[in-house]
């Protein structure tokens, strides 16, 4: 990923940024930040990038001109996601964070004095952000914290890609008390519970301490889990037919927009994906309003939704569905042994290989659902109809444990007619859901 930060204090980036666990990632070329002096494009022989403000008032503005140059020589005609770091923007959260650590290019810009002349701001700026409610003497602080916060969302930044997921603010908790040797200190006792070696114990007990600590300190976002957490439990009562929301819920993507009794919508802002579950038409209506226009695809299980979406977004093309959940104890087992992963950007890809041959793979796109598996075409040396269904229950077994690993409830879709794929995976263990789960896809 690379980032670039438009500037007129570079040294304090370069500084800022090339030591510790950010700096490493840019030896290991995993990121790359290039610190622009925005003082190097003025046109000013006296090297000045300021002015007074039109309109009188204290302090100077940053002019137009350099700033729009520094952008220019990095950009060129390409288009970047830019942020303008400010007190006026919206506020940083780690979802933010998530969203633009998918991105393989960021600008900031880093504003001094009283700002930036609005008409620059006007032609590149793409995002207003604010680290929070406080004034700093400038930019660059800002937009350090913010870089450090999206860089170590991207793969390989950190060792250990699980602490990012599990830390404070995934699924709207702070992070757990934790502890490290001796056992004892200063007369302080490691909490029993974590020596005992029972790991159902300890993540309760960890749970629990992160809903107290979450209560107590931050009253705002306990509500939220609690809401979300509620809702979980509610849909857990159909879960077949829910399980897109409850999981959507539960793995940290999806927001709740609105909730009338049983009537909800969920938005996830990643990948702009909708949860409508209503009955009314007024309410969906007046719900459906509130989603940002980024919005593409909604997912109900009521059909009288239909003409109502159909009306909303004017064009769209309607896919049926039904989830097919596992929800047993036990993994499943996985025939064919040789199962290789491979990451092609925002997709996980699982291979069958014989004697070195890919043979058949299966993939999970970035709403985390994996698709049906599929054989690859070969020509004169295709598997017999045993082995066809030995590589493809192999993959969904093997897909459907790796989901267990992280957690979650493991689940896939199919279409509503795959009466084969039903009975398949029946024939495994999963679920199917009696609902048509309909897909409607903004064109
Ligand atoms: N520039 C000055 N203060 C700031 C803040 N709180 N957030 C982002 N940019 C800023």
């Amino acid at each position: 990923m690379q980032f670039h930060v438009l500037t007129l204090f570079p040294e304090m980036i370069v500084q800022g940024l090339h030591t510790s666990i950010i700096g490493r990632a840019v030896e290991q070329q995993i990121l790359s930040v290039n610190a622009v002096n925005i003082r190097d494009y003025t046109l000013d022989k006296h090297g000045k990038v300021d002015d007074y403000t039109y309109g009188g008032g204290a302090g100077m503005l940053m002019q137009a001109q350099p700033v729009y140059d520094a952008y220019k020589a990095v950009c060129g005609e390409r288009k970047v996601r830019t942020v303008y770091v400010t007190p006026q923007g919206t506020p940083f959260t780690q979802k933010l964070a998530g969203e633009l650590s998918k991105e393989s290019e960021l600008v900031f810009l880093c504003g001094h004095y009283e700002g930036i002349d609005e008409r620059v701001l006007e032609e590149v700026v793409t995002d207003y952000i604010s680290i929070g409610d406080y004034v700093l003497t400038g930019g660059e602080l800002p937009a350090m914290v913010m870089i450090d916060a999206i860089a170590r969302l991207v793969p390989g930044v950190l060792n250990n890609e699980v602490s990012a997921e599990t830390e404070s603010f995934h699924n709207d908790l702070l992070e757990y008390p934790q502890y490290s040797r001796p056992e004892v200190w200063m007369g302080k006792q490691v909490p029993e519970v974590l020596l005992s070696g029972n790991h159902t114990k300890i993540a309760t007990w960890r749970l629990e301490q992160s809903k107290e600590r979450t209560r107590n300190v931050r009253p705002d976002l306990f509500a939220k889990y609690e809401a979300k957490e509620k809702l979980i439990k509610d849909l857990s009562k159909e879960k077949r037919n829910y399980i897109h929301m409850m999981e959507s819920l539960s793995r940290g993507r999806a927001e709740l927009i609105r909730r009338k009794g049983s009537q909800v919508l969920l938005y996830d802002a990643q990948i702009g994906m909708a949860y409508l579950k209503a009955t009314d038409e007024v309410w969906a209506l007046e719900a459906l309003e509130c989603l940002p226009k980024e919005a593409v695809v909604c997912y109900t299980n009521q059909h009288q939704m239909l003409p109502l979406l159909k009306r909303f977004w004017e064009q769209c093309e309607i896919l049926e569905k039904r989830n097919a959940c596992y929800t047993q104890k036990d993994n499943l087992y996985v025939r064919h042994k040789d199962i290789r992963s491979r990451n092609c950007g925002d997709i996980i890809c699982y291979q069958a290989y014989e004697e070195e041959t890919p043979v058949a793979y299966i993939e999970i796109k970035k709403d985390g659902i994996p698709d049906l598996p599929v054989l690859y075409h070969r020509p004169g040396a295709e598997p017999n109809a045993l082995q066809q269904e030995q590589y493809l229950t192999s993959l969904i077994a093997y897909t459907v444990n790796k989901q267990k690993e992280t957690g979650c409830i493991p689940y896939l879709q199919i279409s509503a007619q795959d009466g084969c794929a039903r009975a398949l995976l029946e024939q495994m263990g999963l679920y199917v859901s009696g609902d048509v789960v309909y897909k409607v896809e903004k064109i």
